[in-house]
């Protein structure tokens, strides 16, 4: 039987500083963590109030971001030397405890190969909403991408000219119905924050990219048609580089497992130099969402839409500290 290593607050630390490093849908940074002080359990929870009930209104993209934060956990404990038992959804009496992770010491040798470059990258990955410079990303980088993927239970497609403008125009489809919606606008808008706003959570007006002149690639419109910013328009790369991730079920277990091999994905692509921003939109409406299933794919539940290439880093977020949730029971 492996030891049980102790969470004092040394190691705690780091491994919370990872965790809300994840990327989360608006920044909503949907997490809690508490130490169960008997079992010397890290509990990750899902925070009750960050929820977008018009937008996500099953969760499963706070889930996704719960996941991304699981990922870093565990980078974060492979690099103090500890392997991270990760159990998903552990009691079915509390449904918010999303994920229980104990470490254990020495490092499994599976593990190992995790930290390779992997846990610097969490600090430097930024969502960049820039354009990028149309440079083809090397093949040997996309097939690591995607082996992350697999690595994590998930897939990623990597779609040809086709199948990009395919994903492009459902994306474009899905961002008109959200800025048709006056109510999922509002929603959005709530999680933009002005400058000067003191709070670590949303997306500070300054992260908001450009919008695309060449109207190729539908560039999430935070603020929507209310035009509180002026958006100028500025040319993106002509050939955009996709890659769409899924997962062959659809239970909210295999939204975390989605989240883990999403971050795995960014992480591998930041640590080769790559700059990523996410196109989730279509994600949101059932039917487009449907619609992404890379043809002559059975099983195959589409999870996220990831831009990458090279390009400007994006200006990065702010993060609250990762409250810790309340006790059981
Ligand atoms: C499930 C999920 C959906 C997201 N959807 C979008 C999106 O549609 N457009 C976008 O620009 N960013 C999207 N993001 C990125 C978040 O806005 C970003 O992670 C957050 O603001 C924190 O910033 P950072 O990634 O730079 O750390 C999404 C992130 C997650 C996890």
């Amino acid at each position: 039987m492996r030891a049980r290593a102790v969470l004092d607050a040394a190691t705690v630390e780091p491994l919370l500083a990872a965790a809300v490093a994840a990327p989360s849908i608006h920044n909503t940074q949907p997490w809690r963590f508490r130490v169960d002080p008997d079992s010397q359990v890290l509990e990750v929870h899902s925070m009750p109030g960050r929820t977008l009930p018009l937008t996500d209104p099953t969760h499963r993209a706070q889930y996704l971001s719960v996941g991304a934060a699981v990922f870093n956990l565990r980078l974060a404990a492979v690099h103090l030397g500890r392997r991270a038992e990760v159990r998903l959804l552990p009691d079915p009496h509390q449904p918010g405890l999303l994920a229980a992770v104990r470490l254990t010491d020495p490092l499994g040798m599976d593990e190992e190969h995790l930290d390779r470059g992997l846990h610097e990258a969490i600090a430097r990955r930024h969502t960049s909403r820039m354009p990028f410079t149309g440079r083809p990303v090397p093949e040997p980088v996309v097939a690591e991408m995607a082996a992350a993927a697999q690595a994590a239970a998930a897939r990623l497609h990597i779609p040809d000219i086709a199948g990009t403008r395919r994903l492009l125009r459902l994306t474009a489809a899905a961002e008109a119905r959200n800025h048709a919606h006056p109510a999922r606008t509002a929603e959005t808008l709530a999680w933009i924050n002005a400058p000067g706003a003191n709070t670590p959570y949303g997306i500070p007006l300054t992260a908001l990219g450009p919008s695309d002149a060449g109207r190729r690639i539908p560039m999430r419109d935070f603020t929507g048609p209310l035009r509180l910013v002026p958006r100028p328009a500025v040319w993106f790369e002509r050939h955009v580089q996709l890659a769409l991730l899924w997962t062959p079920h659809d239970r909210r277990d295999d939204w975390l497992r989605a989240g883990q091999a999403l971050q795995y994905v960014l992480l591998t692509a930041t640590a080769h130099g790559l700059r990523t921003s996410l196109l989730h939109q279509a994600m949101e409406w059932p039917d487009l969402r449907a619609a992404t299933a890379p043809p002559h794919h059975k099983r195959c539940h589409p999870q996220m839409l990831i831009r990458f290439g090279y390009g400007p880093d994006g200006t990065g977020t702010p993060r609250g500290p990762g409250l810790p949730a309340p006790a059981a029971g």
